[in-house]
């Protein structure tokens, strides 16, 4: 388990992590999701003891990270955004030596080199030296050398950078697979990558937390009100100027519903508002059939947009 408390990190001008809280659950998947420069590289750099804190406390697998950074390293497999590969090594050798440094038993060292291998994927590679593998072998390497000493925690600053579309899908796989028995934190820019294998999301941005969520009540409850979409058979303009004066509503778009005389209009309601059953007594009062009327989920896409872009409240 991780717990985060007030974390910030500030560089001479700059302050890359802002007075940062989160708990991550043993065996959970929590997801950074920001923007370049959001501080997600920082945040991680900090919890693996490589980077000291301007101030704010991590506690990992019941370990402080600044006082004891021995026992906390010694608990974490670290991917960092640049994994510090031997070139000159080959695969096994390099996997043999990082399990050697981070004090695996001799007697065991082959067996988890084997697994992590295999775990990567790259079992056909182990006698290559590094420096001839592909940019995504070697970030396969690095996913190895975070893994093989069976880490409780796994620290993965964009495990799937750099890898083809077949390789992300079996990396994604391979980090779900190892949720459970281990916790792990994983950072990336790709939204996709969070629904699809984070139990939680962290959003930063600035060094700040924007929101903090499982990805489906991110998706479902989050900012700018529900969307409704609905289609009514009547004029365009009617409808949206009926709609547009009820309260709650903040903008109105309509568009012809492919020539059948319907209208399909797209409301977007004030934040934490619901004004579905007002809008259809509204169409129904004024004698309009009412052929669909739904909420729409924004999208995590939009969700992001929103948390992370400046002047997000502009009106249009
Ligand atoms: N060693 C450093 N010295 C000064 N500023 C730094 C240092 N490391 C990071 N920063 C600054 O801190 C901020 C956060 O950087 P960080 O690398 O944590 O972002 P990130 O979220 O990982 O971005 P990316 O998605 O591009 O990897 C940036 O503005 C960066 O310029
Ligand atoms: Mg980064």
């Amino acid at each position: 388990m991780i717990e985060v408390k007030d974390l910030t990190k500030r560089f001479a001008e700059q302050t890359a992590v802002d007075h940062v809280s989160f708990v991550v659950n043993k065996g959970e998947i929590l997801g950074f999701l920001g923007p370049n420069g959001a501080g997600k590289t920082t945040t991680m750099r900090i919890l693996t003891g490589f980077l000291p804190a301007t101030s704010g406390s991590a506690q990992v697998a019941g370990f402080d990270v600044f006082n004891d950074s021995l026992e906390v390293r010694k608990r974490i497999g670290y991917l960092p955004e640049n994994p510090p590969l031997y070139l000159d090594m080959t695969v096994t050798a390099y996997l043999e030596f990082v399990a050697r440094i981070k004090n695996v038993p001799a007697e065991k060292r082959a067996a988890l080199v084997e697994d992590a291998l295999a775990k990567t994927n790259i079992v056909d590679k182990r006698h290559e030296l590094i420096k001839r593998l592909s940019r995504g072998y070697k970030q396969r390497v690095g996913l190895a050398q975070a893994l093989v000493h069976d880490p409780e925690i796994i620290i993965l600053d964009e495990p799937t950078a750099g890898l083809d579309p077949k390789q992300i899908i079996e990396v994604r796989h391979l980090i779900k697979g190892l949720a459970g028995s281990h916790t792990i934190i994983l950072s990336t820019h790709i939204l996709p990558e969070v629904s699809m294998t984070c139990d939680r999301v962290v959003i930063i941005n600035r060094g700040r937390i924007a929101a903090i969520d499982t990805p489906a009540n991110l998706t479902t409850q989050l900012k700018g009100g529900q969307n409704v979409r609905l289609e009514v058979g009547a004029d365009q303009n009617a409808v949206c100027a009926a709609i547009r004066e009820l309260p709650g509503v903040r903008k109105v778009s309509g568009e012809p519903a492919g020539g059948n005389g319907r209208v399909v209009v797209t409301v977007e309601a004030s934040p934490g508002q619901d004004v579905r059953s007002q809008i259809a007594s509204k169409v129904v009062g004024k004698g309009w059939p009412l052929y669909e009327l739904r909420g729409v989920s924004l999208s995590l896409e939009e969700i992001f947009l929103e948390l992370t872009t400046e002047d997000s409240a502009s009106p249009n």
